[in-house]
């Protein structure tokens, strides 16, 4: 089976631990090649991994003819930049969320893109790719919660270390930028739409200047989306969708965890709640993949990449907000422009009987 050879943009933690391995495991995926700064760690990647060349410097690894695609999990204010580097370079890009540091930039490398249509760029929203996320958006499709008119998400961890990159706000660090985003993303995702509006409050760590405790509302029109993300309050993530007749509880919606069902409950008014279980899946293993195979055919990407510039103007207008204290409101050309959704099938198994609600702890250390 014909497969695309990866390389990797640094020995970020998020690629050494969880989606190289995971891209290893995939269909249409083979990572042969790790850069970093500095050629010992590259190399110690390497051998760790099983990947066979390993290259001291990011550029080296871009001049490699035999690499098809890049991935990109640099911090966020090396984002962009690299990723047109690639692009370059002639690569096809699978960069890491958010974006970039700003709407202005990530629009920079959309216009990168199409210089380079032949070549496939996409946000690295992993999430979206699981089967948990396909079954809400069919269960919201099919009017299983009646009319949809509000999400509540929630999404925090503790990590106060000034070192890592999460707490270096000159570089796009902070609770918005690293989890806030999914927040954002899920709800466009699931209203299939744009907010008109937002509102936010932010609180800074007082000496790292990061948001460490971000709340916002979305203003859908039809309804609302309101969240809080923290990267300094007890670890925990969850999802609920309310419709006029029904909701949707999402227990583990971010990260996923890979060797066990993922569990959604749906119900009905006072109906008996339904409860799915569905089968054990890597949502970085089918993002690789998904990729991997609108390469290999020259399809669409699952997500185009306008959605990671419409998610990063709802990041700076929720900023903006908290700023000014008033509502922010977005361009109504916005709205209408939003990319398409994936749409595929979910394939969930109902389980029988019903379980105790939110009760196992999920797996969460950063976004
Ligand atoms: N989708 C997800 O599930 C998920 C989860 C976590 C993080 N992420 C995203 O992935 C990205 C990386 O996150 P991470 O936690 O893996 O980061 P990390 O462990 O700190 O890795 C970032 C890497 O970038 C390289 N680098 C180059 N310039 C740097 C600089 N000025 N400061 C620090 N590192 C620099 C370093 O690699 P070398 O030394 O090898 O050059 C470093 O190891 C972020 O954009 C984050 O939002 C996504």
């Amino acid at each position: 089976m014909a497969k695309i050879r990866w390389g990797v943009l640094s020995t970020a933690n998020i690629g050494t631990e969880k989606v190289i391995p995971a891209m290893q495991q995939g269909a249409y995926c083979q990572i042969d090649a790790i850069s970093s700064r500095s050629l010992e760690k590259a190399q110690a990647a390497a051998a760790q991994l099983g990947i066979s060349r390993a290259y001291g410097s990011y550029e080296e690894l871009l001049a490699d003819p035999d690499i098809d695609a890049i991935y990109n999990p640099l911090p966020n204010h090396l984002h962009v930049s690299w990723s047109i580097k690639a692009l370059r370079a002639g690569k096809h890009v699978l960069c890491e969320k958010p974006i970039g540091l700003s709407a202005a930039e990530g629009q920079a490398l959309v216009d990168e893109g199409r210089r380079h249509p032949q070549l496939k760029l996409m946000e690295a929203f992993m999430y979206r790719h699981h089967p948990q996320w396909k079954l809400a958006q069919q269960l919201v499709a099919d009017g299983k919660i009646g009319e949809l008119r509000t999400i509540q998400s929630f999404f925090s961890y503790h990590n106060v270390d000034p070192d890592n990159i999460r707490n270096q706000a000159d570089i796009g660090g902070g609770a918005l930028m690293d989890i806030g985003c999914y927040n954002i993303s899920l709800s466009r995702l699931i209203y299939g739409a744009e907010p008109r509006r937002v509102f936010g409050i932010v609180q800074r760590d007082p000496e790292m200047k990061i948001d460490r405790l971000t709340s916002g509302i979305l203003d859908f029109g039809s309804g609302t989306s309101t969240f809080t993300c923290s990267t300094q309050l007890t670890s925990r993530q969850r999802v609920n969708i309310y419709g006029t007749e029904g909701h949707i509880e999402i227990e583990i919606p971010f990260n996923a965890p890979a060797d066990r069902p993922c569990k959604v409950w749906h119900q009905r008014g006072s109906e008996e709640p339904e409860r799915f279980e569905l089968e054990t899946a890597n949502q970085y293993t089918i993002q690789g993949d998904l990729f991997s195979q609108a390469v290999l055919e020259d399809t669409d990407v699952p997500t185009p990449i306008e959605d990671a510039v419409a998610n990063m103007r709802v990041i700076e207008a929720i900023l903006a907000s908290a700023e000014e204290g008033r509502w922010v409101e977005l361009p109504s050309t916005i709205h209408a422009a939003r990319g398409a959704c994936p749409t595929e099938s979910p394939t969930p198994t109902p389980a029988a009987g019903r379980d105790e609600r939110g009760c196992q702890p999920p797996q969460s250390a950063a976004g």
